[in-house]
């Protein structure tokens, strides 16, 4: 397999997605495989589903890239959000790396899709501050300064007081759906983040990522008027593979380099 062909896992709390990625053109190589995701999602049985992930794509090359939905410091799961309480602690990659028996790095998913968005979608070439949030269950965010990614930013955690919540316990797309929200309510409550990000970091652009993302058209005109752009995320449901598939070929040369 050629050594540009890396195979790309994005871990969720309903699915866990993998496809091969031609790390060179950000496109996917193979047909995109979902299993779902075990219940209770344990550390043990996680891994054996992507191990079985692995196993389909009869997948030959070293190394695989996954995003993960927690901080992840140096391989490590340093919370739990909306996963088991018993990943925290937990070294993903060595775990992922031992029951799959390939060299496995892992990164933050929204991190991950935010990679994928900077090289290959709407954040390519931007300088000076972008981020991407990923509207799902949660929220998740990338934070880029001069296309350098800063990870574990974890903005859907920010608490919002006058709400006295997190702000993905409030805004998410699940909370849209659950409170069947108009489009209106849901981005009345998205502007008071934007409104926030857009204090504290002076951002060029803000993406809008997760599958709600393709329905940006019909609520773009509820969006606020800021000093800097918001667009939807380009790549959609594959940002998360690719970016997690770029990440590994980018940390695994960097560990070769550091070994010579
Ligand atoms: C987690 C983040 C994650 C986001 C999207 C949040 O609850 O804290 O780490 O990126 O969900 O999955």
């Amino acid at each position: 397999m050629k050594n540009n062909i890396v195979l790309g896992i994005d871990i969720g709390g309903s699915g866990i997605k993998g496809a091969l990625v031609d790390v060179k053109t950000g496109k996917l190589v193979s047909k995109r495989i979902r299993i779902e995701t075990p219940q209770p999602a344990y550390p043990d049985s996680v891994a054996d589903t992507v191990d079985i992930l692995v196993k389909e794509f009869a997948y030959e090359g070293a190394i695989i890239g996954c995003g993960f939905p927690a901080i992840i410091a140096d391989g490590v799961a340093r919370s739990a959000a909306n996963i088991d309480d018993s990943w925290v602690g937990v070294d993903v990659e060595e775990l992922l790396s031992q029951k799959t028996n390939k060299e496995v790095y892992v990164l933050n998913d929204a991190d991950s899709a935010g990679v994928a968005e900077m090289n290959f979608g709407v954040m390519k070439n931007i300088m000076g501050v972008s981020i991407l949030l990923t509207l799902g269950t949660g929220i998740g965010s990338a934070l880029f300064v001069n296309g350098q990614l800063v990870p574990n930013t974890e903005f859907g955690h920010l608490y919002l007081k006058e709400q006295k919540r997190i702000v993905e316990k409030y805004a998410s797309n699940l909370i849209r759906k659950r409170k069947e929200l108009s489009y209106e309510e849901w981005i009345s409550r998205i502007n008071k983040l934007l409104k926030h990000l857009g204090n504290i970091f002076s951002p060029s652009l803000i993406a809008l990522g997760g599958g709600i993302s393709k329905k940006f058209d019909e609520y773009e005109k509820h969006i606020k008027d800021f000093d800097f752009v918001v667009k939807p995320a380009a790549l959609l449901n594959h940002a998360g593979l690719v970016g997690a598939a770029m990440y590994a070929t980018k940390k695994r040369n960097i560990l070769i380099s550091q070994d010579n």
